[in-house]
């Protein structure tokens, strides 16, 4: 069968999503099958009709938000990841919050800005609800600098999500089907892992293992498992987790659609498993269409 592979797109995540596609569709044909790089930027979304798969490698709005996922559900043409509904959700750090607030999970305070206000005291994380990549976020140590990354995380998007900031480690776990993969634990010199800590920097340092103990390294696999799931996600993903001062684990955000560069951090994970990136690839395109 012929596999379309979906990137690009009009996110604000395009570039990344233009080099995970072109990563994929490597992937694909090192495999032996038939792929072709479909971008839905350019193309009407008729070019999909007569693929019998999809893989999408489009991050952000448009591609990671259910948006195409309805598309090909429309088409019947089986895809890649997380469906409608958990895509939708997933896009939304905020009803993703909420989600796992309720299930009883942990995840850093928070509230909507302009809608309700938290005492929650600086510093302060400040997300569009919406992006990935931390495109537009900021840390806010007093109310001056919360004003202008309010300001900043506005251009991207209507809601602006304000977090307890968590003084800690981050993490980041990958989901393949029903497993967790080993955790990878995410050094930067700079204030968070942001845009350029993740794509341009060479003082970004990943670990995998992360170096925590069987217990720790067995409760965060279980506990984005769990994230995961409670967030309706299937096939694969990542669940980005950091650890507060106190030890607790603190969920912050599901990625339903992960970077899949040679250097992002699901293939690291699915080396350190024992999966090269082809294998990894594949894997996911079985997920889909079994
Ligand atoms: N949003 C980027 C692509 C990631 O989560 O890897
Ligand atoms: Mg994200």
């Amino acid at each position: 069968g012929r596999v379309a592979v979906l990137a690009g797109g009009k996110s604000a995540e395009r570039p990344v999503s233009l080099k995970s596609g072109a990563a994929v569709h490597q992937a694909l044909r090192n495999l032996g099958l038939i792929a072709e790089l479909v971008d839905p930027a350019d193309k009407s979304v008729d070019t999909l009709k007569g693929f019998d798969a999809a893989f999408i490698a489009l991050h952000g709005r448009g591609g990671e938000d259910g948006v195409i996922q309805g598309v090909l559900e429309h088409l019947g043409i089986p895809y890649t990841g997380s469906g409608v509904m958990a895509s939708a959700i997933g896009m939304d750090k905020v009803r993703t919050k909420q989600l796992w607030k309720g299930a009883g999970l942990p995840t850093p305070a928070f509230y909507v800005a302009g809608r309700e206000e938290l005492e929650l005291g600086f510093p302060l994380m400040i997300k569009p609800a919406h992006e990935g990549s931390s495109i537009g976020m900021a840390k806010a140590d007093n109310a001056e600098q919360l004003a202008a990354a309010l300001e900043e995380a506005g251009k991207f998007d209507s809601d602006v999500l304000v977090e307890a900031w968590v003084n800690g480690p981050e993490y980041t776990v990958a989901l393949l089907g029903d497993e967790a993969l080993p955790a990878i634990r995410l050094k930067t010199p700079h204030a968070f892992y942001d845009f350029e800590a993740k794509y341009q920097s060479d003082s970004t340092e990943y670990l995998c293992p992360a170096g925590l103990d069987e217990a720790d390294e067995k409760a965060i696999r279980q506990l984005a498992l769990t994230a995961f799931r409670v967030a309706g996600c299937r096939g694969w993903g990542r669940v980005d987790v950091m650890r507060d001062a106190e030890g607790q684990w603190q969920l912050l955000e599901v990625n339903t659609v992960p970077g899949m560069t040679d250097h992002s951090l699901v293939p690291m994970a699915a080396k350190a498993a024992g999966r090269d990136f082809d294998a990894l690839v594949g894997e996911i395109l079985l997920l889909a269409v079994e």
